[in-house]
């Protein structure tokens, strides 16, 4: 089996040419990112394997199928980059939904801690011989009220977390989880009592601008917002008028809105053109990473390990357990037909 592998970076790498070569799937490593433009590169490969910010629109899925491509093989959870009710009927589409949720919830408290301890201005400060404390006063988490919007894997694992911490936790999700004794709350709620809101939902047409100019008007003043999730879960511009109105305290962005022309790229040297994060990079409260909160050696053994297992099994077996399903909505929930997905 060939796959064409958009988006590579090197440490993408070693982990699929591992496990490529021990089940009989060769990568085709190609570093530009899947799009109208160079879908083209698939000719003559089974399938495609993608990322986050690979373009998997209709255009390309029109003609992925010209090409006889059966699979689209995400090496993400996330699918929001994939217009999955027009693969249906047409083309399979594979995920790997679960990787590390430790590898993004570890992430959200590292940027939370650094965020409210001043970490990274102490780091810099210090490599200056600059030893003086002065403007790094930070705030206890114990006794602090977090809210938490999306309690699936990484939620929960985020919410374990916090209860280390000592912290208040109270959550918001579409479907509450039974039997975790997590206090959920009206959305609304969540926002009047949060000191700090993390979101660990999807992004989809709901959840789309969640935080918006309306819903920060709600929250407290100081909130600390940290978005590891999706980045169009906000809108950006509110944010940073929310920052610089004084009310939002603190925010800690892994995700972007626009983050598909500008992260994982590197851009020093070059002027960025996106005003919004300029801006918000300036702010002395704003921490920004680029999407990293996967990025650990589980995480990356994990994904490609899942990833090669999903096309093996659909391939020779005929069904794979990640396979999205349009129809139905959901992974899980996905009636089979004929011990198949209703594809
Ligand atoms: P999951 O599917 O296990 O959990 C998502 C939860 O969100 C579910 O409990 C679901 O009921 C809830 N939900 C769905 N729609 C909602 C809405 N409108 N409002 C509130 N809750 C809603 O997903 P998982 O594995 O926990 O991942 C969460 C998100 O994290 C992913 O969708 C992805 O966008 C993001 N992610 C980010 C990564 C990074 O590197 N920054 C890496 C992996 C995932």
């Amino acid at each position: 089996m060939r796959f064409a592998f958009f988006d590579t970076k090197p440490y993408d790498m070693p982990s699929f040419e591992k496990y490529g070569k021990e089940s009989g799937v060769t990568f085709k490593f190609y570093e530009t990112r899947l799009n109208e433009d160079t879908v083209q590169l698939a000719k003559g490969c089974d399938g495609v394997c993608v990322f986050v910010n690979d373009m998997v629109n209709a255009e390309v899925i029109d003609r992925l199928c010209e090409m006889g491509i059966k699979v689209i093989a995400l090496r993400c959870a996330g699918y929001n980059n994939v217009d999955i009710k027009h693969c249906y009927g047409k083309i399979h589409v594979l995920h790997v939904p679960a990787y590390s949720p430790y590898a993004v919830a570890e992430h959200t408290m590292a940027m939370l801690l650094t965020s409210i301890r001043r970490i990274h201005k102490a780091y810099n400060r210090t490599k200056d011989f600059n030893f003086s404390l002065n403007e790094l006063t930070g705030f206890d988490l114990h006794g602090k009220t977090v809210g938490v919007i999306g309690t699936g894997r990484i939620g929960r694992v985020f919410v374990d977390i916090c209860r280390g911490f000592g912290m208040n936790i109270i959550a918001y999700d579409k479907f509450p989880a039974k039997d975790s004794g997590i206090e959920y709350v009206p959305l609304d709620e969540l926002f009047q009592r949060s000191d700090i809101i993390s979101l660990h939902c999807p992004l989809n047409e709901e959840s789309y601008h969640m935080i918006n100019a309306d819903s920060i008007a709600k929250m407290k003043k100081g909130v600390v917002i940290v978005n590891t999730s999706r980045g169009a879960l906000i809108d950006a511009e509110a944010l940073l008028e929310g920052i610089k109105e004084r009310r939002i305290g603190a925010a800690c962005l892994d995700v972007y809105e626009e983050e598909a022309d500008i992260f994982f790229e590197d851009y020093s040297g070059h002027i960025v053109e996106d005003d919004t994060l300029a801006r918000l990079i300036t702010m002395p409260n704003v921490l920004v990473t680029s999407h990293q909160a996967f990025l650990t050696e589980e995480a990356l053994s994990n994904i490609a390990e899942t990833t090669v297992k999903n096309i093996t099994d659909f391939f020779d077996k005929g069904s794979c357990a990640n396979e999205l399903c349009y129809r139905c909505g959901s992974v899980e929930d996905c009636r089979k037909q004929r011990a198949q997905k209703c594809f």
